[in-house]
């Protein structure tokens, strides 16, 4: 591969800088230039390969460009690339119906958009709709989007960037054991995270709540993953309340954790849910999906013009079916808990790994500055990302503090590209505790 057609990373910043809007970051010291991906690796302008141990943030649940997927979407896309929803065409039928067949419980009918904010936005405003009330709970430490609503349901202040965030909406308490708020260990704990949800309704609202929206496990929250019994203990105080639960599967779905949806995990069944990122392999696409007597009360006009396009549709459609062919979940559940032994065992010989968490492929490590103090080793997470990428392997960072390393690859990766990352990552840990000392 020959650099010379590429302007390379500089040139890059200089223009990112004049025209882009500088809330637009990008990860490193020294970021390189992508210039193409294949399965679980990508390509920079030099030629050099990296291990995707990110996936482009939970988006490449089949490894970049598969040919299934892109020939899918070529024929598609040279035969019909547009028509909008105000005419009939069949991909997006298929795709609904095929959503209603893999989702939990009987969430059955499907509205289309193209990003994960749109998919949440559309759920929330259906939960009005259908409720009739305006008030929403949501989870400390969540993400679900960019635009008013969703941001105002974030509750991590480094994506809160809006000055004047909507009112009516209450924080409950995450399943953040690592650093409980009440001090208290799981099991004996007695979930008690889960039932402050009930002091949340009882004192934080006017009791019209159209609903609680959460994600099953936190990715930019910091990969928090709730214990068993949490969502169970959740849905029962919900469905005294008459209140509906949405599910926000934007970045777990489509396999990541072992199961289909991350929900599944607790066996609870969400009466709406949104998806997005790996739905569509790189393709832009969203959707909410609902149990029809919830579903079935949106009536007056709705639209997306490019939303669930005969494109974007194709694309998940075979999306879906890789997923089925290549066992995709079944090869997350097995090389997800192999990773996260290998981190646990890790994690022995580093103090700096302070928690390890997850399930499947969506694995967070928790690095800190000493067991003691547990004081969140920011600046040392992204010397890890940093050394990491030098050595050929990406990976991601997320939490409160930005101090967890986040692992959500392509579910295409195997043992090896496991053993590959603990053996580098041991030995860049070893080289940055030593800055600590
Ligand atoms: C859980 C969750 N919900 C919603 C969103 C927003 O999705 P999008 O960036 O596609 O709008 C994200 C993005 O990271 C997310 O992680």
């Amino acid at each position: 591969m020959s650099d010379e057609k590429y302007i390379g990373p500089e040139a890059i910043i200089k223009k990112k800088k004049e025209y882009m809007i500088p809330c637009v970051y990008h990860f490193y010291q020294e970021p390189m230039q992508l210039v193409k991906g294949q399965g679980k690796y990508l390509y920079d302008h030099k030629g050099k390969k990296y291990l995707d141990l990110f996936g482009g943030v939970s988006v490449m649940n089949c490894g970049h460009c598969h040919p299934d997927i892109t020939e899918a979407i070529c024929k598609q896309v040279k035969t019909l690339q547009h028509t909008c929803t105000i005419y009939l065409n069949q991909p997006i039928v298929d795709l609904a119906e095929k959503l209603a067949e893999i989702t939990p419980g009987n969430l059955n009918k499907s509205f289309f958009c193209n990003s994960g904010t749109e998919a949440n936005e559309g759920a929330l405003l259906l939960a009005k709709i259908y409720s009739g009330n305006s008030e929403f709970i949501a989870l400390k430490q969540g993400l679900h989007g960019r635009t008013q609503l969703t941001m105002s349901l974030t509750g991590l202040s480094f994506w809160r960037t809006d000055p004047t965030p909507v009112g009516g909406i209450s924080f409950a308490p995450n399943a953040y054991c690592y650093r409980c708020q009440y001090g208290l260990k799981h099991p004996d704990c007695n979930l008690q995270c889960a039932r402050a949800i009930r002091d949340v309704i009882e004192t934080s609202t006017s009791k019209n709540i159209a609903a609680f929206i959460a994600e099953p496990i936190q990715g930019n929250g910091g990969i928090i993953t709730p214990p068993p019994e949490y969502f169970q203990v959740i849905k029962e105080i919900l469905d005294e309340y008459g209140i509906l639960f949405i599910a926000d599967e934007v970045q777990t779905g489509f396999g990541r954790t072992g199961k289909m949806f991350a929900i599944e995990n607790w066996d609870v069944k969400p009466d709406i849910m949104s998806v997005a990122k790996a739905l569509g392999n790189g393709t832009p696409i969203g959707a909410f999906i609902a149990r029809n007597e919830i579903a079935d009360v949106y009536t007056r006009p709705g639209a997306s013009t490019l939303g669930g396009n005969p494109v974007s549709s194709t694309a998940a459609l075979a999306t879906l079916d890789v997923i089925e062919k290549e066992k995709l979940k079944e090869n997350a559940a097995e090389v997800g808990s192999y990773f996260k032994n290998s981190l646990l065992n890790l994690a022995v010989k580093h103090e700096m790994i302070g928690d390890v968490r997850g399930i499947g492929l969506m694995l967070g490590a928790e690095l800190i500055k000493s067991a003691e103090s547990k004081e969140p080793a920011t600046e040392e997470t992204d010397l890890v990302l940093e050394a990491l990428k030098n050595r050929g392997i990406l990976i991601g960072k997320n939490g409160p503090g930005r101090n967890v390393l986040a692992f959500q690859p392509p579910l295409i990766i195997d043992k090896d590209d496991v053993d590959n990352l603990i053996e580098n990552l041991d030995q860049v840990l070893r080289e940055v505790e030593k800055t600590l000392d």
